[in-house]
């Protein structure tokens, strides 16, 4: 069975389809494909059924990588499925425990810029509202983050395999 990660922001049009199409281009580049499997929502349902956000694509585009995908709102079965659900920013997070109400998957459940090294930043800022700067600083940080994050789940699969 491949380990899951699911990644959440608001919308699931900027900073979760970015973070998720990033993850692949990592895992990929590290021939992890069978070992590990990639999905996204929003904790909104408002823009559900809608592509990326074209300022994040071509913001993505510039360091090669492509983001595919269509929004979809998060679920309490998420909270099952998933091995790993990484939030953007605390909002997110909260939210995201508001659809756990025992606490049961608590312990699934990250911040994204916990895995980062060479940023400063403990949330991914919401880039919707702000100018094109702001979605090449999430490109920046998530792909920080998400270099982190695969050496960290790399580093646990080699454990449960001992
Ligand atoms: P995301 O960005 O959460 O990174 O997908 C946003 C997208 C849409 C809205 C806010 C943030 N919105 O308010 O519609």
């Amino acid at each position: 069975m491949p380990y899951k990660l699911l990644f959440v922001c608001l919308g699931n049009i900027c900073r979760s389809p970015a973070a998720e199409n990033i993850m692949n281009h990592l895992i990929d580049r590290a021939d992890l494909s069978d070992r590990l499997v990639c999905d996204s929502a929003g904790t909104s349902s408002y823009h559900v059924g809608s592509p990326p956000d074209r300022r994040m694509t071509a913001a993505a585009s510039t360091r090669g990588i492509k983001l595919q995908g269509r929004a979809r709102q998060l679920q309490r079965s998420d909270l099952k499925e998933f091995d790993l659900i990484l939030a953007m920013d605390r909002d997110n997070y909260q939210d995201i425990l508001t659809l756990d109400s025992s606490g049961e998957y608590r312990h699934k459940v990250k911040l994204i810029c916990d895995f980062a090294s060479h940023h400063r930043e403990r949330e991914v800022p919401d880039p919707y509202y702000g100018g094109s700067e702001g979605f090449d600083r999430v490109i920046n940080l998530l792909l920080d983050a998400c270099e982190g994050l695969l050496n960290d789940v790399v580093r646990q699969l080699e454990v449960g395999q001992d």
